[in-house]
């Protein structure tokens, strides 16, 4: 009934050698349910389309339950799709739409009972007479929906399935999705550019880029842990704070990590995550804080793990619930230009790091200081909702306070950041601290 997807070094080539995807492995248990998140263009709906057998896999196995699948027509797979369109028949009552698929499988048998079934499952009884133009968008992915469930398929293909409705609809139809998966117990691929709705639907979130598999974990992991800046920036919002930094470890004096005209003083004892530090002693590194990682209060406040820096209020944003403050720290945002550029066209094969990330980021620090948040667009996008493209985020450094505090442009302000949950990032962009060993300690070093 349900059933094991596997991609075994899987790579899709286009015609004029645009590489979709690039040697991506990926094992998803039956009954899982599996997000696929990444930037617009990085090879999520290719992937959907050849486990769907809608594309040719160019390199590399697909495996369904174990058995080779690569040359299986689409309808011998068992797997029912559901598009971003709704792609509905339009000369089509929702209970034929509904039927449709069913007709098709068995042609003598008559398709009521379970069109009928499924339709009490997603409360749509009263929509089976109308047509899709007589339908609202949230209705027609109902229906949709609907017709992909009826099957009662052993895996669902979902490609952004929520995009064209409204954030209210978005939010509901998310949660019943989940119900619902989990309910049939059907393995599920579901593709977003939204890392808000990968976070809250996936038992496992993959994040891609660039037709490359960066990371694939528990929510909770790729939040906590992401094993790269790409990840870290591209999951969670506000936006993570990227900043260069420059490791100083003197053998007699404390570790600090310089950013600018201020500093990080790591505290004594150093933690196990610190003292790998070393070894990135006078390098560039990339930090990065989570706007949580940061709070307003005075040095003599400090808990050991927390050390003191200052900042000067840009701007605040009051959100109500919350208000994000900008803080200039003198210190540089990292950029890092392939997050934000579109992916590259000609695609050779990306086995071997990126290098010289940092050798970029000099080339760009040259550019108007704040101009350059690190992030894909939707990212970017998120992290600062109301801005248009062109505007900047004041600011080096985001963080987030209760609404009692009153800061005005121009304040001085005492912070303090929690050296335990501060991120470094190597040249080529890699995490370093955490070290990525400790994956398994998340519980601990969430606590
Ligand atoms: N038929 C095609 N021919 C050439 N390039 C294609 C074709 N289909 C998709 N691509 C390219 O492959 C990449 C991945 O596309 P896609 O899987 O649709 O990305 P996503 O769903 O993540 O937005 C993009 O760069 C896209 O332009
Ligand atoms: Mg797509």
């Amino acid at each position: 009934m349900t059933r094991a997807i596997s991609l075994h070094d899987v790579s899709k080539v286009h015609a004029k050698g645009v590489r979709a995807v690039d040697h991506l492995s990926l094992d998803i248990a039956p009954g899982e349910f599996l997000v696929l998140l990444g930037p617009s263009g990085c090879g999520k709906s290719t992937v959907l389309r050849m486990i769907a057998g809608l594309e040719h896999i160019t390199e590399g196995e697909l495996f369904l339950d174990g058995g080779y699948a690569n040359d299986l027509p689409p309808s011998g797979r068992d797997i029912a799709m559901v598009f971003q369109n709704f792609a509905l028949y339009p000369n089509m009552t929702g209970r034929d739409n509904i039927g449709f698929p069913l007709r098709i499988e068995a042609p003598g048998a008559d398709p009521a009972p379970r069109v009928d079934a499924t339709a009490r499952m997603l409360g749509i009884e009263d929509l089976l007479d109308r047509f899709p133009g007589q339908l609202s968008g949230g209705e027609r992915q109902r229906v949709a929906m609907g017709r992909a469930i009826a099957r009662h398929p052993s895996a669902f293909l979902m490609d952004e399935p929520l995009s064209n409705l409204d954030a209210k609809l978005r939010n509901h139809l998310r949660a019943e999705i989940s119900r619902l998966t989990r309910e049939l117990g059907v393995t599920t691929v579901y593709v977003t550019h939204d890392q808000a709705e990968a976070m809250s639907l996936g038992d496992r979130v993959a994040v891609l880029r660039g037709g490359v598999l960066q990371q694939v974990d528990s929510p909770r992991a790729v939040y906590a842990l992401p094993r790269n800046v790409f990840v870290a920036a591209f999951i969670g919002t506000p936006r993570i704070n990227l900043l260069r930094g420059l490791v100083r470890a003197p053998l007699d004096g404390a570790m600090t990590v310089s950013l600018g005209k201020q500093a990080l003083r790591l505290p004594e004892p150093l933690c196990l995550d610190h003292r790998l530090l070393r070894v990135q002693q006078g390098r560039e590194v990339i930090v990065g804080l989570r706007s949580e990682a940061v709070r307003i209060a005075t040095p003599a406040e400090a808990r050991p793990e927390e050390t003191h820096i200052t900042g000067l209020v840009e701007h605040v944003e009051f959100q109500g619930h919350e208000v994000l403050v900008h803080f200039n720290t003198g210190s540089s945002p990292a950029v890092v230009p392939e997050l934000e550029a579109p992916r590259p066209v000609p695609a050779p094969p990306r086995r071997h790091r990126e290098g010289g990330l940092l050798g970029r980021l000099r080339q760009r620090a040259g550019g108007p200081r704040g101009g350059s948040a690190a992030a894909p667009d939707e990212a970017a996008d998120r992290a600062r909702p109301s801005a248009s493209p062109e505007a900047r985020v004041p600011g080096d450094l985001v963080v987030r306070t209760t609404p009692d505090f009153v800061l005005r442009y121009g304040m001085q302000i005492p912070l303090l950041v929690d050296t335990a949950h501060l991120y470094v990032f190597d040249q080529h962009g890699d995490r370093i601290s955490p070290a990525p060993a400790r994956l398994p300690d998340l519980e601990e070093w969430e606590a």
